[in-house]
C-alpha cells in the first residue's frame, strides 16, 4: 500500500511587474443571478452595482491603470421600458451619492458612449460625479453607458470624414494610428484584458477597435457573484498567455 504524495500547493499571486493595463469587463448575468434566487431582474442588476464598486476598488487597489465597465450598451434600449428605467434609475442614484461611492478611492471617473440619448437628469448626475473625482491619481474608471463599438468607430469615422471635408488631413493619413485617437478611449492604456462573466462568448459590440489584440478571459459565474478572486485569477491567467502580437 502506498500514500499518494500530496501535490504541493502553490499559491499563486499576481505578478506586480505584469499587470494588465487596461482592463475591459462586461458585466453580465445579473438577471439570470436574479432569476436562480427567484428575484426580480432589478435585485440582480442591483447586487451588480455592489459587484461593480467592489471591484473597481480592489483594481485601483493593485495599481490597474484604467477599467472598462459595460453598463448599458446602445443594444440595451430594446429590453422592456421597465428595466430600461430600472437601470437608468440605479445609475442616476449611483452618480448622486458619488461622494460616498468614491471616497477612500482614488478613481477617476469617465464616461465613454453617447450621452445625448440619455436624460438631462442623468447627464447631470454624469457631470456631479465626473466632478467628485476631479483631481484624483489613480484608477481610470471608464463607465460605458449607451456605449456600442460599432457607433463608435461611426462616430471616429464621422469625425476623420469632418476632417478631411475641412482640409484639415488629405485622406491618406487616417490610419489605425489616426482612428485610435478618435476612440473614447484615446487616453488610456491599451486594453490588455477583456472579462466576460456569466458563460457567454461574444463581444456583444464591447470595445470592437480596442479588442483587436486583448486577452479574454470567460467565467460561467454570474456578475453579481464575482469577487476579487475571480479578478485575481483572471490576471493571474493573463500573466500565463504568451502575447505573439502576429510575431513568432
Ligand atoms: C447585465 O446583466 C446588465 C446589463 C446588460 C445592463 P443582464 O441583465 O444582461 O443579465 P442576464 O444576461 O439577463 O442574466
Ligand atoms: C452586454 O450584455 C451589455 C452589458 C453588460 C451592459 P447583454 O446581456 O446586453 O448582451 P447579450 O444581449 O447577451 O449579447
Ligand atoms: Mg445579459
Amino acid at each position: 500500500m502506498f500514500f499518494k504524495k500530496k501535490k504541493e500547493q502553490t499559491i499563486e499571486k499576481i505578478d506586480p511587474n505584469n499587470l494588465p493595463l487596461h482592463i475591459g469587463v462586461i458585466m453580465d448575468g445579473n438577471g439570470r443571478w436574479a432569476a436562480k434566487r427567484h428575484l426580480p431582474r432589478s435585485a440582480g442588476h442591483r447586487a451588480g452595482a455592489d459587484t461593480f464598486e467592489k471591484i473597481v476598488k480592489y483594481c485601483d487597489k493593485i495599481g490597474i491603470k484604467a477599467i472598462t465597465a459595460y453598463a448599458f450598451s446602445t443594444e440595451n434600449w430594446n429590453r422592456p421600458k421597465a428595466e430600461v428605467d430600472n437601470l437608468m434609475n440605479l445609475l442616476y442614484n449611483y452618480l448622486l451619492m458619488a461622494e460616498e461611492k468614491f471616497a477612500g478611492t482614488n478613481v477617476i471617473l469617465r464616461v465613454i458612449g453617447d450621452r445625448s440619448a440619455l436624460s438631462d437628469k442623468i447627464n447631470e448626475a454624469i457631470d456631479h460625479a465626473i466632478g467628485v473625482t476631479d483631481g484624483n491619481t489613480g484608477i481610470v474608471l471608464n463607465m460605458a453607458l449607451n456605449y456600442g463599438g460599432r457607433d463608435e468607430i461611426v462616430r471616429a469615422t464621422r469625425i476623420a470624414a469632418e476632417n478631411v471635408k475641412n482640409g484639415m488631413i488629405s485622406p491618406d493619413e487616417i490610419d489605425g494610428e489616426y482612428l485610435d485617437k478618435l476612440m473614447y478611449t484615446a487616453d488610456n492604456p491599451p486594453v490588455d484584458l477583456i472579462i466576460r462573466p456569466s458563460g457567454e462568448k461574444r463581444l456583444s459590440n464591447f470595445l470592437l477597435w480596442q479588442a483587436a489584440y486583448a486577452e479574454f478571459w470567460y467565467s460561467d459565474i454570474n456578475w453579481p457573484d464575482f469577487s476579487e478572486k475571480d479578478m485575481e485569477r483572471a490576471i493571474i491567467d493573463y500573466q500565463k498567455r504568451n502575447r505573439r502580437f502576429g510575431k513568432v
